[in-house]
């Protein structure tokens, strides 16, 4: 089981591709052999190697499926668990975030080893559902629990976050900063949290001074961190969309991006790397990042949920930003709205029709767990198929408001004053929405 860990928790942070990382590769062969070999496996144990190898094969809802199947027979296997609830979050499948925990929970007790995180987890379930109040309630019991509790700390970061009390949120990071920085695996992340609720309140200076102590210092520290890269890419791209002028920090990203262009496991990654490509003035670099997505698509020989979403999303959206940053802001509009018309109306509103027709049909039955992904339950969210969390893909829709903004088509402007009402609606207290609606006003205005 040792070895279904580390190299299940290979898969899930994302780090690299068994088909390019060789000592990856020899290491899941060594744990299917040592799983054949060894006759005295059990059916949960099996399980666990069976889903391994659904996500070797690229289809982490196919493995995600296998853990609940254990569940369903050990409820409280933390493995199987946690491995599903990580899967959800890949997925963007939302509703098993938090019904992952809601169909276990009756058998956890505080006897139980790990019982106190459940209440982080299910937190993060629910805010990512829309249950804010819920969701704090929880995430508050699980630090009545265990002060150092992350996972908790990290759910209540997402409730502030979402309900607009950025100031609080901060407030809150800050004062509990001793409880839970330790927590190397999340606490670049929920610094991160902390340089968002920055940025909303329009205080760059402090986002980027906490960028420039707890963020770019642990990429440089672990460089094969992709949920750390993420992470620093993402706030210097909305810094950046802010207006301030971060090309040398954008720089010291470079190599750690190239360092994993080639692995394209996960779409959200992707995008990503290809901010730090843009936001460093490396054109060429971003043109040919873009490249080796496409090339990567035309050369695999079965279609898994990294190529559907690459194809569906994560390709038009980097072909805008590309665009966006050469200054064709009219073409980077017409990019992403072709995506969102294809995710609203077309092929992700086909369920195993479009599938089918997309992978074939054989391909199609092994990735059943791609439908959750791919329903149009997300309402004012296009681009969930592509995972993370609500706060995460946050970047794209500024992304797509300032295409919009900085487009002269009139239809455009009326597409970022609707992309701003949307925002508004979800986040009703936004300093950042704000702002961008005045500068819509005054583009509008000189216009
Ligand atoms: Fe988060």
């Amino acid at each position: 089981m040792g070895h279904v860990l580390l190299n299940s928790i290979q898969f899930l942070g994302t780090t690299s591709n068994p088909l390019t990382n060789k000592e990856f590769r020899e290491s899941l062969d060594l744990t299917y052999r040592l799983a054949i070999e060894n006759v005295n496996l059990s059916e949960r144990e099996k399980l666990h190697v069976d889903a391994l190898r659904k996500l070797d094969e690229g289809f982490m809802g196919k493995a995600s499926t296998i853990w609940e199947r254990i569940l369903q027979s050990h409820p409280t296997d933390p493995l199987a668990l946690k491995l599903a609830a990580e899967s959800y979050f890949y997925l963007g499948y939302k509703r098993d975030l938090k019904g992952s925990i809601e169909r276990v929970q009756d058998k956890w007790s505080p006897q139980v080893p790990y019982w106190h995180f459940l209440f982080g987890m299910k937190a993060f379930g629910c805010c990512e559902n829309e249950e804010y109040e819920e969701a704090e309630r929880l995430a508050k019991e699980g630090l009545k629990h265990l002060r150092n509790d992350i996972w908790s700390t990290h759910a209540l970061a997402h409730v502030y976050e979402m309900i607009g009390q950025f100031n609080l949120g901060a407030k809150f990071l800050d004062e509990t900063v001793d409880d839970w920085q330790s927590c190397n695996l999340m606490s670049c992340h929920v610094h991160w949290h902390n340089a968002v609720f920055n940025i909303e309140r329009g205080d760059h200076g402090r986002a980027l001074a906490i960028y420039d102590a707890k963020i770019g210092p642990r990429i440089q520290e672990d460089p094969d961190n992709m949920l750390n890269v993420v992470d620093a890419c993402s706030i210097l791209y909305r810094l950046m969309l802010e207006g301030v002028d971060l090309k040398d920090r954008f720089c010291g990203l470079i190599s750690t991006c190239e360092n994993h262009a080639n692995d394209h496991v996960y779409t959200f990654n992707d995008l990503h790397f290809l901010m730090v490509f843009l936001g460093s003035g490396h054109r060429v670099k971003a043109r040919q990042f873009v490249q080796s997505i496409e090339d990567y698509l035309s050369t695999q020989p079965h279609a898994n949920e990294y190529t559907m979403t690459s194809r569906l999303v994560g390709l038009k959206l980097s072909r805008a930003m590309l665009a966006y940053h050469e200054g064709f802001y009219e073409e980077a509009v017409e990019l992403f709205r072709e995506m969102m018309k294809e995710i609203q109306e077309g092929k992700f509103g086909k369920g195993r029709e479009g599938l089918e027709k997309e992978m074939g049909p054989k391909e199609a039955k092994s990735g059943e767990g791609l439908f959750g992904a791919f329903q149009p339950s997300i309402k004012r969210d296009l681009v969930v198929v592509i995972g993370g969390s609500d706060a995460q893909r946050d970047v794209f829709a500024q992304f797509c408001i300032h295409a919009s903004m900085n487009s002269k088509k009139p239809e455009h402007q009326s597409l970022a004053r609707d992309l701003l009402q949307q925002r508004k609606i979800i986040k009703p207290i936004s300093p950042l929405t704000d702002r961008l609606m005045a500068k819509l006003q005054s583009c509008t205005r000189d216009r």
